[in-house]
């Protein structure tokens, strides 16, 4: 599997599990949700007592299989970034609208995660707000939803496409909104249609926050990707407004891999590395 972004450099290079100031770290996990014992097996045995009540409630094998492998992900690639923690020891805290973080974190290391049947997304890096989201690969959103998604620019936007584009185009900001909506940590309780992308090609040329209390200091930045196995991904990430750059690094693992990729055995995972430009600056 071979990451395949624009303005890309791809490399081999091991990954160095100490994110700087100016980077962001994508963990896409591709998998066809199918159960595998002995994976199980040691996943299981970091997750807390919560999350197995959590595991335990998913009706479908392969819902179970999503949610353990993305928890266990977490756990084993936070203690990557931070080896003085065991991958069982990591606490969590939820926002009020139910965003988690690390709990009593000191060092502004951040994540947000995002899965769905066919894809993990993990998003890692500090001192910025971060958030991700993943859609399945060949879904596209129903543009019957569009009305209560989308702003009024972007309807129109939307409209004065080929109807064969639109669905795409409308996955694509709904993509956007979500991973936007969970940098915030608002979700979807800050309605989808207050914010507007300006969309060039499949590039965000900007956007807008709608809403009365909007923030007008923080300088937000996007990036839209599609993972090998054709999963679509958004990024969006705030940073100082007089210094928006930073560096992506996509690295596609399989399921069964992480505790690899996790103790640094590298051999054979997919890594890119993206030089990102600031792209988008708040304006209300
Ligand atoms: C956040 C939200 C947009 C997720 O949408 P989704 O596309 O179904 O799910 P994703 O796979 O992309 O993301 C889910 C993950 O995001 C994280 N998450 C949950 N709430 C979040 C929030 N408010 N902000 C950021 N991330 C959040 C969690 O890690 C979650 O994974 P988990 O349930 O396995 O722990 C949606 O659940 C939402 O709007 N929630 C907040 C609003 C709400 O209902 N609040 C209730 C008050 S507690």
């Amino acid at each position: 599997m071979m990451v395949a972004p624009h303005n890309s450099c791809a490399t081999t290079d091991p990954l160095p599990f100490d994110i700087g100031a100016k980077e962001i770290h994508v963990w896409l996990i591709e998998s066809d949700d199918t159960w595998d014992a002995g994976t199980a097996a040691t996943y299981r045995n970091i997750l807390s007592e919560e999350e197995h009540r959590k595991l335990a409630g998913f009706f479908f094998e392969r819902d179970r299989w999503q949610y353990l492998v993305a928890h266990a992900a977490l756990r084993l690639l936070l203690s990557a970034y931070r080896p003085s923690v065991r991958p069982e020891s990591w606490r969590f805290k939820a926002g009020t609208q139910g965003r988690p973080d690390i709990a009593d974190e000191a060092s502004g290391l951040t994540f947000n995660l995002s899965h769905t049947l066919g894809g993990i997304a993990l998003a890692f890096a500090r001192g910025c707000r971060l958030g991700v989201d993943i859609e399945r690969p060949g879904e596209e959103a129903d543009l019957d939803l569009a009305e209560t998604i989308c702003a009024a620019d972007e309807i129109r936007a939307l409209g004065s496409l080929p109807q064969s584009s639109q669905a795409a185009r409308f996955t694509r900001l709904w993509t956007l909104k979500e991973a936007y909506l969970k940098a915030l940590g608002t979700g979807l309780s800050l309605p989808a249609n207050c914010i507007s992308f300006q969309l060039s090609g499949d590039d965000v040329a900007g956007h807008q926050i709608l809403a009365p209390d909007a923030e007008t200091d923080t300088a937000w930045s996007f990036y839209v990707g599609t993972t090998g196995q054709r999963c679509k991904f958004a990024l969006a990430w705030s940073d100082d407004l007089r210094d928006q750059t930073r560096n992506v690094q996509l690295i596609e693992v399989p399921p069964n891999r992480i505790l690899d990729a996790a103790h640094h055995r590298f051999a054979g995972l997919a890594q890119a590395t993206l030089q990102t430009a600031p792209v988008s600056i708040v304006t209300v």
